[in-house]
């Protein structure tokens, strides 16, 4: 066996390979020195070239069973160049033949693996075509405000209107509240907004959603023909919480980790929860409802890990979305392929937005075309559900699972049934809050954009004709 210090494979990690190449071949080599390549491939392809040069050599312990320079142990300086070679290629082939066969049992395993692993790596590269960062957010360094006597009025039903209302003032903005003088206001800030509040606004050039939704503006008939323009935050960030949560939700259903801790809150040791029959990602169908930036980021996110994901957007392909690079993702489209959509997936997920034609699309049908015993998340909108069919298909077992962050009315009344439902979980619109800094740094801009007339980043404007 040739032992070569520091050329052990690469950086420590096995080789496929180790060619040597008696270096007097090699122009511009020194003579007598030995080049060592070694090819390993794993996980990754790594390629380690090293140099022997003869005096190196003297360090090499050359044992060859049955063969010349057995014993030969510590070669010192008799392993020189000419000596060394026929021993060179012997080891040569010893060493390829050894690391072969590791390569080809570890080969086996990986290939066993790749199914699991390789939606990772692959998807790594086209992960989050805007990278979810904070802004600069910071009142101190933050330019000085356009036009600071156009002022804003905020209007909305989030409880944290305090804190947006402050971190507004701290960027200079006069910002009035419904019921206060708004004859310098220019901009509406709005979320859930009590319909009405815009329609004294003489001045009003555009009104900016608190959140990624423009459902409620849309709605708001002071505003329907009005002709100003609606406005919304996109922030990765946002479609990065939401993944996260998904992640979560899919997994908590999936793995039965209610049940487990239904256990738990009963003292019980209880191994027949998931009987050792795990449910593994890949063979679980996930199915996500709208390709949007948030529903975009779940698909890719749960394709990453390696469920079987699908998508359902109601437009067909040509009406631009981001499942171009979801690879992994089957894309269905329109009313037509609605049904196959529910069909394959156990677990759906509601990211579409609202509109006449979205609302209330988890429904009965939905539910009864998916596989008995799935789950159901709702996180777009509370009146995209059907509550009703929903509870029908849970006391049936069709579904076995639901997850609900919004409601037709927020806050939820205490009187729902959803509550107390052992196999509903209730959260409170919470699975993607906006990021407070992130948001008033896009506000800040839109509002500057917005009144010196220049075009907006693609996607903040809400088209009425699609509703969202
Ligand atoms: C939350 O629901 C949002 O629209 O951002």
């Amino acid at each position: 066996m040739l032992h070569v210090p520091g050329l052990e494979g690469n950086g420590g990690r096995p080789c496929s390979c180790v060619v040597i190449v008696d270096a007097s071949l090699v122009p511009g080599l020194h003579h007598g020195a030995a080049v060592i390549i070694s090819i390993g491939i794993g996980i990754s392809i790594s390629i380690g070239i090293g140099i022997v040069i003869s005096n190196a050599l003297t360090d090499c312990r050359l044992i060859i069973p049955g063969g010349r320079g057995e014993g030969e142990e510590e070669g010192q300086s008799k392993c020189a160049k000419t000596r060394a070679k026929p021993f060179f290629y012997y080891a040569l082939f010893l060493q390829c033949a050894v690391r072969i066969r590791i390569r080809i049992a570890l080969g086996m395993l990986l290939a066993r693996s790749v199914p699991r692993i390789a939606p990772v790596f692959r998807s790594r590269a086209k992960t989050q075509p805007l990278a979810p960062t904070r802004m600069s957010s910071n009142a101190a360094t933050a330019p000085a405000l356009y036009r600071p006597e156009s002022e804003v009025l905020l209007a909305s039903t989030f409880g944290s209107q305090p804190i947006w209302k402050a971190r507004l003032e701290e960027r200079g903005l006069t910002v009035r509240l419904p019921g206060e003088d708004v004859s310098k206001v220019e901009l509406g800030i709005v979320f859930n907004h009590p319909h009405g509040v815009l329609d004294d606004v003489p001045g009003l050039k555009a009104v900016q959603s608190l959140g990624a939704g423009v459902d409620f503006m849309m709605e708001d008939p002071g505003l329907k023909g009005r002709g100003v323009p609606l406005l919304r935050i996109v922030d990765p960030l946002m479609a990065e919480r939401m993944a996260t949560f998904c992640v979560w939700a899919t997994m908590n259903y999936q793995r039965k980790c209610d049940d487990y801790f239904r256990a738990q809150m009963e003292s019980r040791w209880d191994k027949s929860v998931e009987n050792y029959k795990n449910v593994d990602n890949r063979e679980l169908r996930v199915g996500v409802m709208g390709l949007g930036l948030m529903g975009g980021q779940v698909a890719r996110t749960l394709a990453g890990l390696g469920y079987e994901v699908s998508a359902w957007k109601r437009l067909p392909p040509s009406s631009g979305d981001s499942s171009s690079d979801l690879a992994r993702v089957r894309v269905y489209h329109g009313e037509e392929e609605f049904l196959t959509f529910a069909s394959n997936a156990q677990v759906v997920i509601n990211l579409l937005p609202l509109t006449t034609e979205t609302r209330g699309i988890l429904n009965a049908r939905l539910f009864n075309a998916m596989p008995r015993g799935g789950a159901v998340m709702n996180l777009a909108r509370g009146a995209h559900l059907v509550a009703n069919d929903l509870l029908e298909a849970l006391a049936s077992g069709q579904l076995e699972h639901a997850v609900l962050d919004v409601f037709v009315k927020e806050p939820l009344p205490p009187t729902c049934p959803f509550w107390l439902h052992p196999k509903v979980r209730v959260f409170p619109h919470m699975s993607s809050v906006t990021d407070i800094p992130n948001g008033i740094d896009q506000i800040i801009r839109n509002r500057e954009l917005v009144l010196k007339g220049a075009p907006l980043p693609l996607g903040v404007v809400a088209e009425p004709g699609r509703g969202y």
